[in-house]
C-alpha cells in the first residue's frame, strides 16, 4: 500500500525520502514498464509544479513514448531534435530553463516553460530519458536539479 504523505519542505530531506521510497518500489525483477509506470508517479507526487512527468525510450533512430503523467504527449521524437535528443546525444542531463528560447524545442504541453532531461543508462548506454517539464520558466534551481538528477540515477542499471 502507498499512502500520500505531505513531503518535508526541505529540498535534501525531501528528495532523500523520494529516492528510498523508489527504491523500494524499483526491482530488476519486473518488467521495465512496470517499474517505470510507479518510478514516474512517484516522481509525480514528489516534484512541485511540474505539469509532465514521463519516460522516452531510445529504439534505434527513435524516441518512443513510455510512461508518463501528464497531457497526452509526442508519441515519438524525432532524430537529434529537441531536448529530449540533446540529452541522449550528450550523455548527460539538459536543463532548459526557456523553452521558447531553445531552437527545436519540442512543445508537446503548451503550457511548458522550462524542461529537465536526464539519460537513464543500462550497461554504460543511454537506453531511455525522464523528462520532467514545468509551466513555471525557469522552475528547477541548481540544488533541486542535483536532487532531481540523483533519485533519477536510481533508474540507471535496471
Ligand atoms: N520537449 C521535449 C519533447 C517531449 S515533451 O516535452 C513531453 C523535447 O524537446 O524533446
Amino acid at each position: 500500500m502507498f499512502e500520500k504523505i505531505p513531503y518535508p519542505d526541505d529540498l535534501k530531506e525531501r528528495y532523500e525520502l523520494g529516492k528510498a521510497q523508489l527504491q523500494g518500489l524499483l526491482d530488476p525483477a519486473y518488467e521495465e514498464v512496470t517499474n517505470d509506470a510507479n518510478a514516474v508517479a512517484l516522481f509525480a507526487s514528489l516534484i512541485d509544479n511540474i505539469n509532465w512527468v514521463g519516460f522516452y525510450y531510445l529504439r534505434e533512430d527513435k524516441l518512443v513514448l513510455g510512461p508518463f503523467q501528464g497531457l497526452p504527449a509526442c508519441s515519438v521524437l524525432p532524430a537529434h531534435k529537441g531536448v529530449c535528443w540533446k540529452a541522449v546525444d550528450e550523455k548527460k542531463p539538459v536543463y532548459v530553463d526557456d523553452v521558447l528560447s531553445f531552437p527545436g524545442h519540442i512543445a508537446c504541453d503548451a503550457a511548458s516553460r522550462s524542461e529537465l532531461v536526464v539519460p537513464i543508462f543500462r550497461n554504460g548506454t543511454v537506453v531511455k530519458v525522464l523528462d520532467i517539464d514545468s509551466a513555471v520558466p525557469d522552475r528547477f534551481g541548481e540544488t533541486e536539479r542535483n536532487l532531481i538528477i540523483e533519485c533519477a540515477n536510481t533508474m540507471s542499471g535496471l
